[in-house]
């Protein structure tokens, strides 16, 4: 930060449903990953050229009492607070105008979070939001500056222990996989399968899924974003199934597609295999250096040589496809990696920066033909490394033998 600013994060809100009703906690994952705080009504202040040095790091909690403790359990006391955060200085949160009055007549730059993410796409706002909107209205004359692009910096490389609980998300998806292999079965319904997961979560200790879960039968597939998951499967359907654990606040993001009958056909695998080459030629250019952009016009590439052998795509059509637009998008319309961490589509530089050590990325490449009824994505969560890359996800079958022999023994 510039001299003289001081950084203010907020916690997220618990969000209202309807009546008394309200959705679980989820802590916004800035000041989560700042400070490890993972509770509402909480403010993390980083004020480095405060005249004090105890106000040089703060926290805000709300204090509990017996009230409290009896309907919502125990909250953090200021020892558990600087023990989760090594912040020595934690406030109530009754204090925080007071306070916040004597930290701004010393500052001059107040660097805030605004909500920046390339997708960010709900018209909700958010406790930050709010809060940051009314200390713009009570200290009208500060200069006003973004945090936004050092947490997308920092967020982008993960630490070894933030790798080591990723790993954990996975080998608990993982697991999720192996039972769902066993359990289709021609006749079942997305939701059992669903079911099958969240049991085998919860009961590794994951707090649910990282995300809305995907699981789409037949042409269901091929609608991207399907989350009814309430549909019979079908003999002779695939079903895709893009699924992740939460494990400690992280993502694990992974998809994969199994004959419902445990025998692909002869169409089903031939368009299969192809996404499979895809995937793993694309893994394999995941690697520091790289750039998303022409790593994303290099799998655009891969795709379009299988297009053409798969007879969906001509060569005249490639030839003459828009360069803004090009032909394979009628088949794979979405993009081939985003960044993966604490959000599923976590923070990270987008501005033609190399890819570094330390990054996770998914690789997802699929072919979507409604008109067949057969949607096909394989995604796993990649992590860079000085060398190369660890694909996190490499336990969960995706060959065609593996699958079908995991099937057959189900
Ligand atoms: N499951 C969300 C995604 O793959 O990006
Ligand atoms: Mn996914
Ligand atoms: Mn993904």
């Amino acid at each position: 930060m510039e001299p003289n600013s001081l950084a203010i994060f907020h916690s997220n809100d618990i969000y209202p449903t309807s009546a008394d009703g309200t959705m679980p906690f989820k802590q916004a994952t800035d000041i989560l990953w700042l400070s490890g705080v993972d509770q509402e009504d909480s403010v993390l202040v980083i004020s480095p050229d405060a005249k004090r040095n105890e106000d040089k790091e703060l926290l805000f909690l709300t204090e509990t009492n017996d009230l409290i403790a009896v309907w919502e359990g125990e909250k953090l006391t200021k020892k558990e607070a600087f023990e989760v955060s090594g912040i020595q200085t934690v406030y109530w949160l009754s204090e925080f105008d007071t306070i916040m009055k004597s930290l701004m007549s010393q500052t001059e730059n107040v660097y805030l979070l605004t909500q920046e993410h390339l997708r960010r796409n709900t018209p909700v706002q958010t406790r930050e939001m709010r809060l940051n909107a009314e200390l713009k209205k009570i200290y009208p004359n500060h200069n006003y500056k973004r945090s936004a692009p050092f947490l997308n910096k920092l967020r982008a490389i993960k630490t070894a222990l933030e790798i080591e609980v990723m790993k954990i998300a996975a080998e608990i998806t993982a697991a999720g996989f192996n039972r769902v292999l066993k359990f289709l079965k021609p006749d079942c319904w997305e939701h059992e399968i669903e079911a099958e997961f969240i049991h085998e979560f919860v009961k590794r200790r994951s707090r649910g899924f990282a995300y809305s879960p995907i699981i789409g039968s037949g042409s269901n597939a091929c609608v991207l974003h399907y989350l009814e998951n309430n549909k019979q499967c079908i003999s002779g359907d695939l079903i895709l199934i893009d699924v992740g654990a939460e494990y400690a606040n992280y993502a694990c993001d992974v998809t994969r597609c199994f004959p419902v009958n445990g025998k692909f056909t002869d169409r089903q695998r031939e368009v299969y295999e192809s996404v499979l080459r895809v995937e793993k030629a694309s893994i394999e250019l995941l690697k520091p250096g790289a750039v998303l952009s022409e790593y994303h016009k290099q799998v655009g590439d891969l795709m379009t040589k299988e297009l053409i052998n798969l007879n969906l795509l001509s060569q005249e059509e490639v030839d003459n496809q828009n360069p803004s637009w090009p032909a394979y998008k009628k088949y794979f319309m979405h993009g081939t990696s985003h960044y993966l961490g604490l959000d599923v589509h976590d923070y990270g530089l987008w501005d033609g920066s190399p890819m570094e050590a330390g990054m996770v990325f998914t690789c997802e490449p699929g072919i979507y033909i409604p008109e067949e009824g057969i949607g096909i994505r394989i995604e796993d969560d990649i992590l860079i490394t000085s060398s190369g890359y660890i694909n996190l996800t490499k336990e969960i079958p995706k060959e065609v033998s593996e699958i079908e022999a995991a099937m057959k023994t189900g």
